[in-house]
């Protein structure tokens, strides 16, 4: 530990209002953060995208190693402070840049929650007209584009979405989130599994699983690292200040590396499951035609209502899939709203209840520009881009890699390597100690900088990703 900067004591940090009951229940909630529309939607299209196999085995050593180092630095800052990350950053001093950490991991959750909100209000509209039977006209292809654009429909299935996160929200840490992420956890690992089968005995499949599953050196790039790398930290829930915040719920007791371990692999596990599930049927679909595979962000709204409609039981599969993506998204949504209202309810000393109604204001406020942007307002653009997208690009591309930066600087400068590594081995072996160090001082600093240039880069139109 640094000398000069003491760490928080852990009993001050230990103050804190709610915790979540034990060690399942902290699991869950933050691997239903961690499963979200990043797993499923949009895993699937990058691996596509980036060479399939090759992807997929790039993903698997970056999770390993660099998402290993940034949540374990995460959840031990959050657990050896008790606090969310402005609280966390500051409990270390009071230089500018420590506040500066710290707001910007506080800020981006707040600028994610409200155009990811508008997402799952799509992923609502799905399930409801598949359960009321519609696959056919879902699979039209002007559905998707009607849909969006059609802002009162979609203002009032965002409106829907964001006030079921905020209902779990109010009923707190123990009674909301970790009981409904208990009950949603498993089932979408059943649901999972259940339209994984279903798709990869589709005739035809089997050339989709190859693709998916086996590495082929040929279709390497730099940019299959660049991209696995930003979905990583996507999918994790890294450097938005989450992490922090779970781990200040967590107990002293809870081993921190064990953890981190099921949780990663649960989470690439869904995502892998995501992958069996679309790539195999858009191929069975489409003859191998991986043109199609790479369409992108519309694969999930588009493309794949069509492969359901064309394979018999589309209303069942699509009820199925799409209320998984449900509950995926939906526990993702209220990791993100629990950081924004531990944020507020700590830095303006406000009680949980009002600080949670501040949030949902913010989200509908910023969630409806969304909306908009698509519809009534779709003339406006902003670099670019329409408002949605904006709002991706400035946290996914932008504040991510910096706040991940200023994470590795806290633990490099301030906390020390003997400080995360004393708050780790409270309750864990920490046997991947030397990794952690090496990682987190050596590569982790140099590969952020390499997103955030190649994302600058890429939104000047100099490369494309
Ligand atoms: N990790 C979740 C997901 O993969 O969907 C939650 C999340 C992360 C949402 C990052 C949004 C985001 F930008």
């Amino acid at each position: 530990m640094n000398k000069n900067n003491p760490l928080p004591s852990a009993e001050n940090g230990q103050k804190q209002k709610t915790t979540f009951s034990g060690n399942i229940g902290y699991i869950l909630a933050v691997a239903g953060s961690a499963v979200g529309l990043g797993n499923i939607w949009r895993f699937p299209y990058l691996a596509a995208k980036y060479g399939g196999g090759i992807f997929l085995l790039v993903y698997l050593i970056l999770m390993m190693t660099f998402g290993y180092a940034m949540i374990v630095s995460e959840t031990a800052i959050g657990r050896m402070t008790g606090k969310s990350p402005v609280g966390a950053f500051s409990s270390f001093g009071s230089k500018k840049w420590l506040k500066c950490g710290g707001w910007i991991n506080a800020v981006i959750p707040m600028l994610i929650l409200p155009y990811y909100s508008v997402i799952g209000g799509w992923v609502v509209k799905y399930c409801w007209e598949y359960l009321r039977g519609q696959a056919d006209a879902l699979a039209g292809d002007e559905f998707f584009g009607g849909f969006i654009s059609n802002s009162l429909v979609s203002e009032i299935c965002f409106v829907v979405f964001v006030l079921a996160a905020f209902f779990v929200i109010v009923a707190g840490v123990k009674n909301g989130i970790e009981a409904v992420s208990k009950i949603i956890m498993p089932a979408l690992v059943v649901l999972a599994i259940i339209t994984a089968i279903y798709s990869v005995t589709r005739p035809g499949a089997l050339a989709g699983v190859k693709y998916f599953l086996v590495p082929n050196f040929k279709d390497f790039s730099i940019m299959t690292v660049v991209a696995a790398m930003g979905q990583m930290f996507y999918s994790l829930s890294l450097a938005m200040g989450i992490l922090i915040t779970y781990g200040s719920y967590l107990k002293k007791d809870s081993d921190i590396e064990k953890n981190t371990t099921r949780v990663e692999w649960f989470d690439t596990g869904i995502a892998i499951l995501a992958g069996l599930m679309i790539i195999p049927a858009v191929f069975a679909f489409t003859g191998g035609d991986i043109k199609t595979l790479k369409a992108g962000p519309s694969l999930m709204f588009i493309t794949l209502p069509k492969v359901f409609d064309s394979m018999g039981f589309g209303n069942l599969i699509g009820s199925v899939f799409f209320i998984m993506v449900l509950f995926a998204a939906l526990t993702s949504a209220i990791s993100l709203f629990e950081t924004c209202t531990a944020t507020i309810s700590e830095e303006l000393r406000m009680n949980r209840t009002f600080s949670s109604v501040i949030v949902l204001a913010v989200s509908l406020l910023l969630g409806t520009a969304s909306v908009f942007g698509y519809g009534i307002w779709s003339f406006v653009e902003i670099f670019g881009m329409q408002i949605l997208d904006f709002f991706d690009f400035l946290t996914n591309s932008l504040m991510m890699p910096i706040s991940a930066f200023f994470i590795c600087i806290l633990v490099i400068k301030v906390i020390g390597f003997d400080g995360i590594a004393e708050e780790v081995k409270r309750s864990s072996k920490f046997n991947r100690q030397p990794m952690y160090y090496v990682v987190t001082k050596y590569i982790a600093p140099f590969f952020l900088m390499i997103i955030l240039a190649s994302s600058i880069a890429s939104t000047l139109g100099l490369i494309t990703i």
